[in-house]
């Protein structure tokens, strides 16, 4: 029996895009006015220089590293290894670090822009593993990701739930690569009291947890609670409340996922040349209308279907629109079945707000489910972005992100009454 998920639906269907909507609001904003999107805790925290020759320091550090830095119409960007609708960058990474060589037991923040670990909070007998997996004590790593949702919402408004959601799954994306390459398990955990963690890391309204991941041992034992309340910074320069933002948030936090078994994904990918792609992944900004090959599409339709190493799940679909890969029928599939024939790429590029990278590129993925856990589907189907995003550039093809599209519409066309939660689109 599902469980009610209206307030998930209902947040859903007040965000949606249609032709007049976006007529009538097309989001122009002052770039001048963007709030900054690193946050950085006060000089006199002790922090840990990370150095890429240390494997510890290099598995943090790849999970949310800058990777290039551009500038653009006089305005610097900062890229990194996770992608972020309109590179705002609403999501922040905090470590737990409990009996690792060499690293004092404590909370820290990522500081990406500084390439450190900014020791928060020290542990003693207490931590956090009794907000998320109560009566164990994990050694090793347990990440969380939030959502200073700020960033995204200044430009986005009330659509940058989405944006916040997909964005964290992009990032635990990021992070599962990373663990891959530094040979470590990893479990993602979405169904905990993220209200209550909330208020002991002290974020007041200006951010909220989404997601954690666990990488370590888990021992049989009971950790109490934070015994101090974490000092707050503010992930941005200022500040203003969005009510829609954070009721959104509230009511779909602790909403119960489905369940699974959990099972790693088993991937062959040849280390030094993953670790380039990790390095190197971007946003494809014009396809060339080349096709790809049916080998390259296969290959990752195939990595799609290995399993999210989680227990809380969310049965996410994929349509596929076929424009150009060579030696298939263009048309709109789901897997392996032709649902109808066709070449629909003036329709898809419509169909994201006019985008030519949804009419040019080679396929167009679209992303539906019925929930029961809001947040914990649109993260899985950011979680799934990132690993499209790296197994198309692993081989040798582009890709890109697309969150912007006529919810109604698009529904109508793929012929289903499940949201549409997410697009991507590859291609040459
Ligand atoms: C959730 C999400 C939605 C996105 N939507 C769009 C989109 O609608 N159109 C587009 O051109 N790019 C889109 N992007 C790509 C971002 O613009 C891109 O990730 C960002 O500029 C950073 O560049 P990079 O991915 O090359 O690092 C999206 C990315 C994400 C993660």
């Amino acid at each position: 029996m599902r469980q009610d998920n209206s307030s998930g639906k209902a947040y859903h269907e007040a965000t949606k895009h249609s032709y007049l909507s976006v007529q009538l609001d097309p989001n122009y904003i002052d770039a001048s006015t963007q709030p900054i999107a690193f946050k950085v805790y006060p000089k006199f925290y002790r922090r840990v220089k990370l150095n890429l020759n240390n494997k510890i320091h290099s598995f943090i550090w790849l999970t949310s590293a800058v990777t290039l830095e551009k500038v653009y119409n006089n305005v610097p960007y900062k890229l990194r290894v996770n992608p972020s609708a309109g590179a705002l960058y609403p999501t922040e990474v905090y470590v737990q670090i409990r009996g690792v060589p060499d690293i004092v037991d404590g909370i820290y923040h990522v500081e990406v822009e500084n390439n450190c670990l900014t020791l928060i909070y020290e542990l003693i007998d207490d931590g956090l593993e009794s907000y998320i997996i109560p009566n164990k004590s994990i050694s090793g790593f347990i990440f969380f990701i939030s959502s200073v949702y700020y960033r995204s919402s200044w430009k986005y408004k009330n659509r940058s739930i989405r944006y916040c959601l997909l964005d964290s799954g992009h990032h635990l994306g990021a992070i599962a690569a990373s663990a891959y390459l530094h040979e470590r398990d990893i479990q993602l955990i979405f169904d905990f009291d993220k209200l209550a963690l909330n208020t002991a890391l002290g974020f007041e309204n200006k951010e909220f947890i989404t997601a954690c991941a666990v990488s370590g041992e888990a021992q049989d034992q009971k950790v109490r609670q934070l015994r101090l309340q974490v000092p707050f910074v503010c992930g941005t320069d200022y500040f203003e409340a969005n009510q829609f933002i954070e009721d959104s948030y509230q009511t779909t936090a602790c909403q119960t996922s489905q369940k699974q078994q959990l099972k790693q994904p088993q991937f062959d990918f040849e280390p030094d040349k993953f670790y380039q792609t990790v390095w190197n992944r971007r946003s494809i900004r014009r396809f060339r209308k080349e096709s790809i090959l049916q080998e390259q599409y296969l290959y990752v339709l195939q990595k799609l279907e290995q399993s999210i190493p989680t227990e809380n799940f969310e049965e996410v679909e994929i349509y596929s629109v076929v424009h150009r890969v060579d030696g298939m029928l263009p048309g709109l599939y789901k897997g392996a079945n032709l649902i109808k024939a066709g070449n629909f790429s003036e329709q898809t590029g419509y169909l994201c707000i006019n985008q030519a990278i949804a009419r040019d590129c080679g396929v167009i993925f679209f992303f539906v489910c019925e929930y029961t856990s809001y947040q914990t589907a649109m993260q899985i189907a950011g979680f799934l972005g990132q690993r499209i995003y790296l197994v198309s550039n692993y081989v040798g093809i582009q890709c890109s992100g697309i969150g912007a599209f006529y919810d109604n519409e698009t529904q109508q066309f793929l012929e289903t009454d499940k949201d549409v939660l997410y697009a991507m689109a590859i291609g040459i």
